[in-house]
Formats: C-alpha cells, structure tokens, sequence
C-alpha cells in the first residue's frame, strides 16, 4: 500500500531561530493529533540537525532540500548525503525545478544524488515537471518520462521501490496558478504507467507520487482525491502552521 504524504519545503526561507519557532509549532499541532498522511518538512541544511533534535521524528520527518553529487572531499561549501543523514534527517528532496533551473543540475548529477542518497540511508523525493512551453506545446507527458528515465531507471527494482516523486509543473510553483485536479491526476495516472511499463504494476501502484505547485488548505483536498494524487510537496504554504496545517487534514 502506498503512503500519503504531506511534505513541506521551505526553500531558502528562515533564520535557524524562525524555523526552530515553526517546526515546534507544527510539532505542537500535530502532537494529540492522527494524521492520515505521513508529514515531512524540507528545510535548509543549516536547520535539519536542530529541527530534528527538537520535534518527534517519529510524527515529522525531517528532509533536506538538496545534497552534493559527491561523496566527500575537497568540494568547498558542498553537502553530502551521509552528513545529511547524520543530522537525523531521512529524506532529501532532489531534482527540484530550481536546482535544474538556477543550479544547472542535469538528470546524469541527479542520477548520482539519487544514487548516493539511498546508499546513505536517504529517502529521495524526486521532483519532476514541466515548464509553461512545454506543456503548451502538449510535451508534458515526454518531459517527465524523460526526466524520471534519465535519473531513476538505472535503479534495481528494490531501489526505485524507495523513491517518493513529486509532480510539480514549473509553471504552478509560486505563481499561484495550481493545476487543476484533473490535470494532476492526468499526468499522475500517466507517471504511475511508466512506472509499470518499467517495474511492474506493484511498484509502480506502490509508488507515492506527491503534487507540487500553489497547493493550499483550499485546493488539497480536491486535489488528494485523485486516485494517483497521493500527498503534496508544498512550499509557500509550508512556511506557516496555520497554512500547512489545512493541507495535513485534507487526508482527514
Ligand atoms: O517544492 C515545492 C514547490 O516548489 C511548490 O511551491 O507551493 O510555493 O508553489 P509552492
């Protein structure tokens, strides 16, 4: 059976003492409460050991937004997955549209993030999606196929088991603009195919494919009830209790 998971990332947002503050809200807010998803919060590197020293991990998981391509070494200023593991974070949220954008990282530099990530212990959640043009001119389908092939098919069938992916169009992240319900479930259904095309009906139905992209209290629950929708990647909205929280009870 696959997970619902509402996971936050609070991108390059929050002086350690403001996530502090946010994560023990949330910690608060969710402590008498039963959830129907699991729930996740991505924070800056700076963050994850302190976050995770402060919340119940066994109700947040703690993600790191990104880590390096490398193992270790003379890489000035860079993060690797083990020492992403050692803060007590299990997740790393890689493959996201502004690390490919801003950061130049090629589906080959995050087949190696992927890969040293699970060794590490991790849980990947891979970001895939398309950008306005693309999906005006119908190539959304091909680009995330390509974008899943290019940096998950190389893994054995156990390994891919491990990976949470998230849907999210570039053109819905921070605009406001959020795809409709339809249009996620559209592309879900034809990610969890290509899934199956690849690893078998039961991984691919086993596989949690979050949405991504101005997903709010307001739109979760239309969008949760999609067959293949099974949780969101959440930004904004991630950045306050009182707006992550809608989302989380969306699954109630
Ligand atoms: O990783 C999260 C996504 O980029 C969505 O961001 O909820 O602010 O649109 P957003």
């Amino acid at each position: 059976m696959r997970k619902n998971i509402v996971a936050g990332n609070w991108k390059m947002n929050t002086t350690l003492a403001e996530g502090l503050e946010l994560a023990k809200g949330l910690n608060e807010a969710l402590k008498n409460k039963t959830t129907n998803c699991d729930v996740i919060i991505g924070t800056p590197f700076t963050h994850l050991a302190s976050v995770a020293a402060a919340i119940d991990t066994n109700k947040i998981g703690v993600a790191a937004e990104n880590c390096a391509d490398k193992e270790k070494g003379a890489f000035t200023g860079e993060v690797s997955a083990a020492m992403v593991a050692s803060t007590g974070a299990k997740y790393v949220i890689l493959g996201h549209s502004e690390r490919r954008a801003y950061y130049h990282e090629t589906p080959e530099i995050l087949k190696t993030k992927v890969e040293l990530a699970l060794a590490n212990g991790l849980t990947p959640i891979f970001c895939i999606g398309e950008v306005l043009e693309e999906r005006e001119a119908g190539k959304h389908f091909e680009v995330v196929d390509a974008q899943i092939e290019g940096s998950l098919f190389g893994l054995s069938a156990e390994d891919f088991g491990k990976i949470i992916l998230a849907y999210e169009p570039v053109w819905a992240i921070g605009t406001g603009k959020t795809a409709t319900a339809d249009q996620a479930e559209e592309i879900h259904a034809h990610i969890r195919a290509t899934l199956a095309a690849k690893y078998g009906n039961e991984i691919a139905d086993n596989c949690t494919i979050l949405y991504g992209g101005s997903c709010n209290g307001g739109n979760a629950k239309e969008l949760f009830a999609k067959p293949n929708v099974d949780g969101g990647l959440i930004g904004g909205a991630s950045l306050s209790v009182e707006k992550f929280m809608p989302i989380i009870e969306a699954f109630d």
